[in-house]
């Protein structure tokens, strides 16, 4: 991470976990632990805890965020959420594009693109996932799968909306399994991310651009990921469900 040039901040992506009273439980539990963050601290909870959450995260450093929203403002889509329906909340982030919906969810780079351009037209602060499957790294062409997700997913995003965006690397083949990249891995992705950035808009925007890693990041190897440079904060899934150790990545990324 790159303190002087942009942002550090670490998102507890919490998936379809806890009820609202698990929810509860667990923001006040993290809450004195990451009550002296060196960076940014963020949960993205399922819609179910949103209002629970933002009650409980009040007057301290927790912002939250949702794991998702629509892009179209109202209407006849069954099981939708729309982005002005979580910024009328008071929710502050939303994840868009996370692999999880594109495999399992049929979402597609235009798909993406649209969710993110209304997430920040609405005024949501977007963590925009891109990432390889294991099959595209075997192949050889990790980078320019990144690359194009990062450019389709951008389309239409002004210099101005990209102070708003943050980006998560996140290799499919790492999320849930254990199996992390390396932090040499993660620096050469997020790095290339950075410079296809850098080419759509300008090097002083790239440089400004917080690029997470996420993928079984955990208390134990959270340290060395964010110790390279282009690493700058994680997106957190199954370590974020447990107070102490996402204190531990918080901590981590607050040295
Ligand atoms: P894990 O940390 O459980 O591998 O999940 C990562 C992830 O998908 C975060 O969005």
């Amino acid at each position: 991470m790159n303190r002087e040039l942009r942002k550090v901040v670490i998102a507890g992506n919490w998936k379809m976990n806890k009820n609202r009273a698990e929810a509860k439980e667990l923001v006040n539990a993290m809450k004195d632990k990451v009550a002296n963050a060196k960076c940014d601290v963020v949960v993205c909870v399922p819609f179910t805890d949103l209002e629970t959450v933002l009650s409980a995260a009040q007057g301290s450093n927790i912002k939250v965020g949702a794991q998702n929203c629509h892009f179209e403002k109202s209407g006849a889509f069954t099981g939708e959420i729309s982005a002005d329906m979580l910024t009328e909340m008071g929710v502050e982030y939303v994840v868009i594009g996370h692999s999880e919906r594109r495999q399992y969810f049929g979402e597609t780079d235009e798909t993406v693109n649209k969710r993110v351009l209304a997430a920040l037209a609405a005024g949501l602060k977007v963590i925009l996932c891109v990432g390889e499957m294991l099959a595209d790294r075997e192949n050889g062409i990790t980078a320019e799968l990144v690359a194009l997700q990062t450019k389709i997913a951008l389309r239409g995003v002004t210099a101005e909306q990209l102070k708003n965006v943050i980006i998560a690397y996140e290799p499919v083949w790492a999320i849930g399994t254990g199996k992390t990249a390396t932090a040499q891995q993660a620096n050469e992705v997020n790095a290339l991310i950075r410079a296809t950035v850098a080419q759509l808009y300008c090097q002083d925007c790239a440089d400004a651009l917080t690029i997470q890693y996420g993928g079984s990041m955990n208390a134990k190897n959270a340290a060395e990921l964010l110790a390279q440079p282009d690493v700058d904060g994680g997106l957190i899934g199954g370590a974020s469900l447990k107070a102490d150790d996402f204190a531990v990545i918080v901590d981590a990324a607050s040295k």
